[in-house]
């Protein structure tokens, strides 16, 4: 971040980095946000599968609701914004749980995390940001590399976010989904996800969704503009032709070489170590 200009693409609030797409006003103010009972919250590290998810949720209602864009994206005037919306919010975010606005905790509203090996995760993020122009540049993988395992990448480390969402998993409110299982079999976690949400819905109109959520359908629809392509569940950016990449598990292994990936597992035992993942 040797160039000014690239600088100012990041600052820090209360530690984390943020671009400058989430006004440093807005963050300070999001602990006056007033939720409602019914709002679902769709939370993720960048990378994780966000938008697959919440491409699936949406599919899951027949009833009208608003796929908000992420809560800590855009100025003071944000949380009007959302105030208005008339209809039940799905609202995503990349907080972690410290940052999460009170309310939301407090009204015991309903929230979907979802997580990825932090592997392909670092490896999804690296590419996002040689693609996004709202991201500082980075030359090599092996920067990067460094980058994500010292936290010093947009929302932080990785191993904090996951862990303050994970002391919660046995929450009631909270249901924990990873990307590798939605991958290995997506009608079982679009169930489990319509269960927690309490909708029913037909096998046919499940089978349906799947095909609808797989990755070439969802990035064809892209392509082909059929869905907004200036509107995502990211703060990172509103464009979604960055988004749908390669949609693979295991990408790491074409980028990490043996040497990453000892130091990679080395500082993954010791900070996972209480974690039961
Ligand atoms: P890759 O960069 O590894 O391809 P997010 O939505 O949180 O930004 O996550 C983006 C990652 O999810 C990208 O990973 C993207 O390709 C992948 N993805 C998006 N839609 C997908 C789908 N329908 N199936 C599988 N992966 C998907």
């Amino acid at each position: 971040m040797s160039n000014p200009s690239e600088a100012e693409l990041i600052h820090m609030f209360k530690g984390i980095p943020f671009t400058t797409r989430s006004s440093p006003e807005l963050l300070k103010s999001l602990d006056t946000f007033d939720a409602r009972e019914d709002d679902v919250l769709l939370v993720s590290y960048p990378k994780s599968g966000t938008h697959w998810l919440a491409g699936v949720i949406t599919k899951l209602y027949d009833t009208q609701v608003t796929l908000t864009s992420p809560i800590e994206f855009g100025d003071i005037s944000k949380l009007e914004e959302l105030n208005k919306v008339s209809s039940k919010r799905i609202i995503p975010t990349h907080l972690d749980y410290h940052m999460l606005p009170p309310n939301f905790k407090n009204k015991k509203c309903k929230m979907i995390y979802i997580s990825r090996n932090p592997k392909d995760t670092a490896v999804s993020m690296y590419h996002y940001y040689r693609d996004n122009p709202n991201l500082p540049t980075v030359d090599t993988w092996t920067v990067f590399f460094d980058l994500f395992l010292k936290g010093d990448v947009v929302c932080g480390s990785w191993f904090d976010h996951f862990l303050s969402w994970e002391e919660h998993e046995n929450d009631k409110n909270i249901l924990f989904l990873f990307y590798e299982d939605m991958k290995k079999d997506l009608p079982k976690t679009v169930k489990e996800i319509s269960l927690f949400l309490g909708l029913n819905v037909s096998d046919n109109d499940m089978q349906d969704i799947c095909k609808k959520s797989s990755f070439s359908e969802m990035k064809s629809d892209t392509e082909k503009e059929n869905s907004d392509p200036g509107h995502t569940v990211c703060a990172l950016t509103s464009n979604r032709k960055l988004i749908f990449r390669k949609g693979a598990v295991g990408d790491w292994k074409n980028h990490f070489t043996p040497k990453q990936n000892r130091r990679f597992e080395e500082i993954f035992n010791e900070k996972m170590k209480l974690s039961k993942m």
